[in-house]
């Protein structure tokens, strides 16, 4: 048995996630973001960007109940969620952008973006395709939010996150960076939770 694979067993959370039923142990780490700050109601409408395979918007699923709706977008495909709306497609691409906004009516109260470019090793690199992944999710969140509406977004550390946080808290208040417990220390990942969308500004980019 490999390092990978024993490190994987002995985890809690991929254990947890098996037994059930999540496809991901990333569940946990929305499930404690959530715990914390409450960012998502019963009946909610949500687009989960990043989604494959499923695991958050498995989670978000029984957090909105039978009157929310979940709009899950990757740009590699999905296994179907029953109640679920899959999309496939670059996040990053304008007419991809648009088909979100018309399947959600543009009526959102959260989007969320656990989206993550494939990891090279290059630090620099992986970095700031994070960022534009996390760029691309601001610009769904202000085209789709009501005011009052909330924003995930997953980002790798690095030097162009201060920028990024910056534009966020534009157009949020309050904005915090946080690492749940679910996420493991090695990794350099941390969460922009954005609450309180202000809208109204007419900034659509
Ligand atoms: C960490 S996984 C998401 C896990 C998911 N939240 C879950 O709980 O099952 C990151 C995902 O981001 C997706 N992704 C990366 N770049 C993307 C892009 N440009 N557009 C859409 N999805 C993208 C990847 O295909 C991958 O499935």
């Amino acid at each position: 048995m490999t390092h990978w694979r024993k490190q994987q067993q002995q985890d809690q959370f991929f254990r947890r996630a098996k037994d059930e039923g999540y496809r991901a142990r990333s569940a946990y780490k929305l499930l404690q973001i959530q715990n914390k700050f409450h960012i998502i109601k019963r009946g909610d409408v949500v687009v989960d960007l990043g989604a494959a395979p499923g695991s958050w918007s498995q989670a978000v699923k029984k957090l909105v109940g039978h009157q929310g709706r979940i709009i899950a977008l990757d740009i590699q495909a999905m296994e179907p969620i029953p109640g679920v709306l899959c999309l496939q497609g670059d996040m990053t691409m304008p007419e991809i952008q648009a088909q979100i906004i018309e399947a959600s009516g543009g009526q959102v109260n959260i989007v969320l973006s656990d989206a993550a470019p494939s990891t090279t090793g290059i630090k620099l690199r992986d970095h700031v395709l994070s960022i534009e992944l996390g760029y691309a999710a601001l610009a769904v969140a202000k085209c789709l939010l009501r005011p009052g509406g909330n924003l995930v977004i997953k980002v790798f550390n690095g030097e162009d996150l201060p920028a990024l946080i910056h534009e966020v808290k534009l157009a949020f208040h309050p904005v915090k960076l946080h690492k749940p417990e679910a996420s493991r220390k090695e990794s350099w990942e941390q969460f922009i939770v954005a609450q309180g969308y202000k809208g109204g500004s007419g900034v659509r980019n």
